[in-house]
């Protein structure tokens, strides 16, 4: 069963729909889901701690200091025994005090110390929804890595129609149902994933190389990404600048020929990514020492192809990846030629972004794709921060793998 003996914590806030998180906490019960609850202030004002205490059969937590007992309401067990926390509702307000880091009471203080999955579920009036305060808060949350379900399109409580209104028990359970079947899942096939990021480094002397301004950011967000999935996820990355989270596995390489080594050292492996920026071509032969502002001849700088790494990943007969995902940075004909080098490279996925336009793409925080599919369904993503961009590309990605494994057993 997918729920039995999973640990849920539940934030209840404090809207009009408090009273559903009853129902939802019923439903999960009888699916043999372990529930603890904190009531916030405003939470108390619309369900009673006792009502949720009889239901969840476990005590309701309320303030971050208890007098009877300090050593007992500790916000950071209460986050490291959940499996997933759900703020039900989760107020425009609150969504305010997330986006900026608040630590006031035991909820927001659980939240920032939690290391684990967050679900949001927003209830509130349609203006406040649709208010551009609440729709930025959404974005900053959105890239924090919190999941949301809902809001609903629908009548209010009050009175009013449209989006705002929460997602009813039902639709939370099925999602929870699907969160949980897809970590079961990618637990038990044990997935890896590589992922190639970066510039290289391509010698011409001791201090010289050709190199691009590739930062490298894309491809790590997308392991992270990954990585929180629960896919073993190890990150190739040429030389860049970026702090890397020490609970990823990274390999540094310099040249391409280094990091397609690391990459053939990595397989097999379920999912490649290639979003490094790796150079075309490198010195025939790089110069023992420095060449000298004297040296007339230049053209004797002889170039070779480097070896493509996409390519090798997506032809690779005897370990190919059950999903090899391409990046294409192109100023023109952007779908044309992605298209073209998806097919040519042997690709499930190209990931094609316009580098024309300053702002995003190479070296910046943002960036603005279209996922190209192998059956020509193109699904365009807005301008985003490329940590929102990255967990929506490994989503489909899973989504993917989970579909073909499904139809190879
Ligand atoms: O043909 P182009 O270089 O534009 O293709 C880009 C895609 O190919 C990216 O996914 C990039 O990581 C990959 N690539 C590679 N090895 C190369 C050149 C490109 O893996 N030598």
């Amino acid at each position: 069963m997918t729920l039995k003996n999973k640990k849920i914590l539940f934030i209840v806030g404090g809207g009009i729909s408090a009273y559903k998180s009853l129902d939802l906490i019923r439903l999960l019960q009888k699916n043999s889901v372990s529930i603890k609850t904190i009531l916030t202030k405003s939470g108390k004002e619309f369900v009673t701690p006792l009502s949720i205490a009889a239901l969840t059969k476990n005590k309701v937590y309320e303030d971050i200091f208890n007098k009877n007992n300090e050593a007992e309401i500790d916000h950071i067990s209460l986050s490291r025994w959940a499996d997933l926390i759900v703020v039900l509702p989760t107020t425009a307000n609150f969504m305010t005090k997330l986006s900026i880091g608040k630590a006031e009471d035991l909820a927001t203080t659980v939240l920032l110390a939690s290391n684990k999955d967050i679900l949001l579920v927003p209830a509130m009036n349609v203006r406040m929804w649709l208010h551009k305060a609440t729709q930025k808060n959404v974005k900053i949350l959105q890239d924090y890595g919190y999941h949301f379900v809902g809001p609903q399109k629908g009548e209010m409580a009050c009175g009013e129609y449209g989006e705002g209104k929460m997602s009813s028990p039902r639709q939370i359970f099925s999602y929870l149902k699907n969160y949980f079947n897809r970590k079961n899942i990618v637990k038990n096939k044990n997935f890896k994933a590589l992922v190639t990021t970066g510039p290289t480094r391509e010698y011409l002397d001791p201090v010289r190389y050709i190199s691009n301004e590739s930062s490298g950011k894309q491809g790590y967000e997308l392991a992270l990404a990954l990585k929180k999935m629960g896919i073993k996820t190890t990150l190739v990355v040429g030389p860049s600048n970026l702090n890397f989270s020490k609970d990823l596995k990274i390999k540094k390489v310099i040249s391409a020929n280094n990091m397609l080594d690391e990459v053939k050292k990595l397989l097999p492996v379920d999912i490649a990514i290639c979003a490094a920026a790796v150079a075309d071509y490198s010195p025939v032969k790089k110069n023992k020492n420095k060449i000298k502002k004297d040296a007339t001849n230049l053209s004797l700088i002889k170039l070779e192809k480097n070896p493509d790494i996409l390519d090798f990943l997506g032809k690779n007969n005897k370990h190919r990846p059950k999903i090899v995902v391409g990046f294409s940075a192109e100023t023109e004909n952007i779908i044309f030629n992605s298209k073209s080098k998806m097919k040519n490279k042997y690709c499930d996925l190209m990931i094609a972004n316009d580098v024309s336009k300053k702002g995003t793409g190479f070296n910046s925080d943002y960036n603005k794709v279209a996922i190209i599919h192998k059956n020509g369904k193109i699904q365009n993503i807005k301008k985003n921060k490329k940590s929102y961009i990255a967990n929506m590309v490994a989503k489909i990605i899973l989504d993917k793998l989970l579909m073909n494994d499904k139809n190879i057993n």
